[in-house]
């Protein structure tokens, strides 16, 4: 079951396809998405500038940053719009049942 290194994030049925999660850590936050039915989360923070990417939108397999509208590639963190050029971190996502967690 969880280890230690797992944040219970929520249930399947509370992320739906399109929509995101934040998940707030000291260590910086992390942003848990449902792309189509797949599950991935990136940090939080625009390695733009100070904003939250989910406070964004999800486009096709992307995040759009709300600060400029740059974006990056959901899945792995490149930068694919300008003015993002540096790639964000990615983290695991482990479902397990109806339960989503972050592997940290
Ligand atoms: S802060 Fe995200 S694109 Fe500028």
């Amino acid at each position: 079951m969880s280890s230690d290194n797992r944040i219970f994030v929520c249930s399947v049925s509370d992320l739906a396809p399109g929509s995101m999660k934040l998940v707030e850590r000291e260590e910086g936050n992390i942003t848990v998405y449902n792309v189509e039915g797949s599950f991935y989360a990136t940090d939080d923070r625009c390695s733009h500038g100070l904003a939250s990417l989910c406070q964004g939108e999800i486009v096709g397999d992307e995040i759009e940053c709300p600060m400029h509208f740059g974006s990056f590639r959901i899945a792995t963190g490149e930068p694919v719009q300008s003015p993002c050029s540096m790639p964000i971190r990615t983290w695991p996502v482990v479902v397990e049942g109806d339960q989503v967690f972050l592997a940290v």
